[in-house]
């Protein structure tokens, strides 16, 4: 018997940042939750939130669970259950226990965590039939989750038109008319107007995919923004809170973006302990969980370059190699400073500007096209303008030139690459001279830049009718007799140069 004070109808595992805030968006659309966590502190938190965002005389509409036979018990059914945890063993672990408390064959739970996608295609295989397990990955970090966040959703398409009003509703909403986020951080208040920033994406493993490619161009978008910082400030001396101005300022044109508001912010913050701004006072290691990691090595292993990305990885990992780089400092020569004229350093502003713009527009490139080359292996089909579209609020790489990006996929929804976009090939084409300057530049003042570099050898790989590659299977011929094709015979027919002979002929394989 259910002695519950209400049935619920959502569960929520796990009320850690994101947990608790999905929970209460939730609530705030006018469900009522069921909560369990492991750590009743995190469960008390959060019922204590509700009560006190919840309107007076209105009925409480979230529970605290003791275990998970009191959630299921409280739970409508077929009972839709969202799973908060950490990736990896947690979400089995929880699986394991829901079907030790007795969750049925028609109950759905929705992975919202930043998974590995082969662990979500495994899942669904594993849970089939003592439950659907379904995927929801989510974007947008604490504020994201409580207001309004992108979701992927992905999985079993009857699964998703029973979660979709909810999906719907606390997803993040963007402007019809304008393609710009509906911003409203009210508890209580939801947003309830405008197109929701989510959209189902395809068979289970593909919304994870697609949220792992959002995080490795979250991860190259971020880097970008920092090497124009350390360009600004070691090459021309510039304070935090200048670069912060000057952030802003570009934050007003076609480079506006969540990741570049709150960098100027960053920068703008004063350290609490010190005199000094915060970001002098942190320490430059920089941590990562994975996504992006997986991004480049996805990269690597369908064939698809995505520089921009792998060259954010590899920065992030020489940062936490501190120690040798202190040692190094000492040891290896760099150029002597120069001092730029204040039209110098007006130009080289103006030119970074463009640089970002330009690079940035190569890590989606990159991402986008890697999301298509998977797609074609695993055989979903990927809506790229309804990707971009549902990443225009909410989640972290939002930013208004994604409105760009949706429109080139509305025109052609098979475009192999965003630099064949005219908008895209416009554009790149008009700054490029400008990136050549800031990268120029940056070598010239031995500040490291290798996502804004790695993208302009990007951009001038794919601009190349004729690599080196000819020299390259040359190469490969003459010591493995790895075989060629030539440019005057068809497709596919390979030749062999009998490199070791005195008289060296040539022979069709
Ligand atoms: C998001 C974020 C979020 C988180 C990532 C990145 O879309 O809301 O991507 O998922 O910040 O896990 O974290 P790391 O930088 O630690 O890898």
């Amino acid at each position: 018997m259910n002695t519950l004070p209400f049935s619920s109808d959502i569960g929520v595992i796990g009320l850690g940042v994101m947990g608790k805030n999905l929970a209460l968006n939730i609530v705030d659309n006018g469900y009522s939750v069921a909560a369990f966590d492991l750590d009743t502190d995190k469960v008390n938190s959060a019922i204590n939130q509700e009560q006190a965002e919840r309107k007076a005389n209105s009925a409480p509409r979230m529970l605290a669970c003791n275990n998970l036979t009191e959630m299921l018990s409280s739970l409508t059914k077929p009972r839709v259950i969202v799973l908060s945890v950490p990736a990896g063993g947690p979400v089995d672990g929880v699986c394991k226990s829901l079907i030790a408390a007795g969750i049925e064959s028609d109950d759905i739970v929705v992975d919202t965590g930043n998974s590995l996608w082969t662990d979500t295609v495994e899942r669904e295989a594993r849970y089939k039939g003592q439950f659907v397990f379904f995927s929801s990955a989510v974007s947008g970090g604490e504020v994201g989750a409580r207001f309004g966040p992108s979701l992927m959703p992905s999985g079993d398409k009857a699964a998703w038109q029973y979660v979709a009003p909810v999906w719907n509703a606390i997803a993040a909403k963007v402007d019809p008319a304008t393609g710009l986020p509906i911003e409203r951080f009210e508890p209580g208040n939801p947003v309830t107007e405008g197109e929701p920033c989510t959209t189902y994406i395809g068979p289970a493993g593909s919304g994870h995919y697609v949220k792992m490619v959002h995080n490795g161009i979250e991860y190259a978008d971020m880097q970008l923004i920092c090497e124009a910082y350390q360009l600004l400030h070691d090459g021309l001396g510039m304070s935090a809170y200048d670069i912060g101005d000057i952030f802003n300022g570009w934050n007003n044109g076609s480079l506006n973006s969540y990741l570049m508001g709150i960098s100027a912010e960053v920068l703008q913050q004063d350290d609490p302990l010190t005199d000094k701004p915060l970001v002098e006072m942190i320490l430059d290691k920089a941590g990562q969980k994975g996504t992006g990691l997986w991004t480049a090595v996805s990269s690597l292993q369908i064939g698809c370059p995505a520089p921009t990305i792998a060259e954010a990885v590899y920065a992030r990992a020489v940062s936490t190699q501190k120690d040798l780089r202190v040692q190094l400092n000492s040891k290896l020569k760099g150029p002597a400073a120069v001092s730029l004229s204040d039209a110098e350093k007006a130009e080289f502003i103006a030119n970074l500007e463009d640089a970002l713009y330009c690079a940035k527009v190569c890590c989606y490139a990159q991402g986008f096209q890697l999301m298509a080359m998977a797609a074609k292996e695993q055989n979903w089909t990927l809506d790229f303008a309804e990707i971009a579209k549902i990443w225009r609020a909410g989640c972290i790489i939002r930013a208004t030139f994604l409105q760009e990006i949706t429109k080139a996929y509305q025109d052609n929804a098979d475009l192999a690459n965003l630099l064949l976009a005219d908008t895209f090939s416009t554009n790149l084409s008009a700054k490029q001279m400008n990136w050549r300057k800031t990268v120029a530049a940056s070598v010239m003042q031995g500040t490291p830049a290798p996502c804004i570099s790695s993208a302009i050898a990007y951009y001038d790989s794919y601009r190349c009718e004729t690599l080196p590659a000819n020299l390259l299977q040359g190469q490969r011929d003459f010591f493995g007799a790895h075989t060629f094709e030539r440019t005057d015979k068809p497709a596919g027919e390979k030749y062999h140069l009998d490199w070791s002979a005195k008289e060296r002929s040539l022979a069709k394989v």
